[in-house]
């Protein structure tokens, strides 16, 4: 099955009661156990809801087995855990998410595993590789640079060390990004973005072969982080879109991306569809559409960030990423609060930046409304 297909047809649960298309809700947390190995139970990520969704994200990513979290981070948390102890050392791309960043920095030193956070070239993965490193750990494309690591080179340098390629793919979805065919052993998603694409579902997923998932669901057992059968079932009906919602979210944003490229007041642009974007040949090489986020800087002085986002009448300033609708945030005080004024600078992040999450909307409208927006208050 291609994509779009899988996105319909994969997993689910059928329906032998009334012969509907859709899967049944089961809502039970309490089933009986006897004669069975082990009986349905939420937060044991067995539950068939769980596992309908599960085996649809297992598809789309051609992976053996999916896990689906309560959230992105519970997805994350869980999945790193389950393979480090005390004294273990991880190599961390240092562009990441804030929320991931800052999981590392207060609770690793700790637990006592130790970890460096590194530039994006496959030599400065190399150069932090010690004897006692179990996991290279990247985000590509990156939040919220849009910066690309080469998928291939740092799974094979990984490998070469024996040591696990984790990837969060949030922003380029199995739509745009297949990690696990290029070498990646975990991929971790937010499910709170597009996988749920409409902003009103907080979930998360974690997608491998059939030994880590082992590993990562006991250890999940023990965090907690399941999600319920109403939120599956309705990430499961999100997710019969998302080929759909996707490809027309990254054509709006190559077209938004290159619209805001010529225009005086827009300093810089970060899209990696952009010729420019130093990133663009091996993103090219790795994914198959270059994803609907992007990022720019104003450069006219007399307009601010604020400013310009509450002159916007049709995108919606707000926190997350990937629903249907346009939306923009300045990561600074959204995504990447969490991390300090300095490590931004090392990142790259000014104050300034701001982060568009494109939508289905038709691009002219979506263009006209960033456009109008310039207009400085003086
Ligand atoms: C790239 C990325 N990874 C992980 C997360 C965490 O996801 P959640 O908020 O669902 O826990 C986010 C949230 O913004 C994100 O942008």
């Amino acid at each position: 099955m291609k994509k779009a297909t899988k996105c319909v047809h994969a997993g689910g649960i059928p329906d032998k009661y009334s012969g509907g298309v859709n899967s049944p809700i089961f809502t039970s947390s309490a089933s009986d156990y006897l004669d069975k190995e082990e009986a349905p139970y939420p937060r044991y990520f067995n539950i068939s809801n769980q596992a309908a969704v599960a085996k649809k994200l297992a598809s789309l990513e051609s992976g053996e087995e999916g896990i689906v979290f309560s959230s992105g981070m519970a997805a994350l948390t869980s999945s790193l855990l389950a393979f480090l102890k005390t004294g273990d050392h991880v190599v961390f791309q240092d562009e990441i998410y804030g929320g991931s960043h800052a999981f590392i920095e207060e609770h690793f030193d700790r637990i006592g595993i130790r970890y460096s956070f590194v530039g994006n070239d496959i030599s400065d993965f190399e150069a932090a590789i010690l004897p006692e490193t179990k996991v290279i750990y990247i985000e590509t494309p990156t939040n919220p640079l849009l910066t690309i690591v080469d998928i291939r080179r740092v799974a094979k340098l990984a490998a070469k060390h024996d040591c696990l390629t984790f990837i969060d793919g949030t922003f380029a979805t199995p739509i745009n990004q297949k990690p696990l065919d290029l070498g990646v052993d975990v991929v971790v998603h937010s499910g709170t973005k597009y996988f749920g694409g409409h902003s009103d579902l907080c979930s998360g997923a974690v997608i491998t072969r059939k030994s880590l998932a082992e590993k990562i669901r006991k250890t999940a057992v023990c965090y907690g982080g399941s999600l319920n059968a109403l939120d599956c079932y309705l990430l499961e009906r999100s997710l019969k879109t998302l080929a759909l919602r996707v490809e027309k979210q990254t054509r709006n944003a190559l077209e938004i991306a290159r619209f805001l490229d010529n225009i005086t007041d827009i300093k810089q642009v970060y899209y990696p569809g952009l010729k420019t974007h130093p990133g663009h040949a091996i993103a090219k090489n790795q994914m198959t559409g270059f994803g609907a986020m992007l990022s720019f800087e104003i450069g006219n002085p007399n307009i601010t960030a604020t400013d310009y986002m509450k002159n916007l009448k049709l995108v919606k300033p707000a926190v997350s990423l990937g629903g249907v609708e346009t939306t923009i945030c300045d990561p600074a005080s959204t995504s990447h609060v969490k991390v300090s004024a300095e490590v931004r600078q090392r990142m790259g992040i000014s104050d300034g930046l701001l982060r568009l999450s494109v939508g289905i909307e038709d691009a002219e409208d979506i263009k006209q409304d960033l456009i109008d927006a310039l207009v400085s208050p003086f």
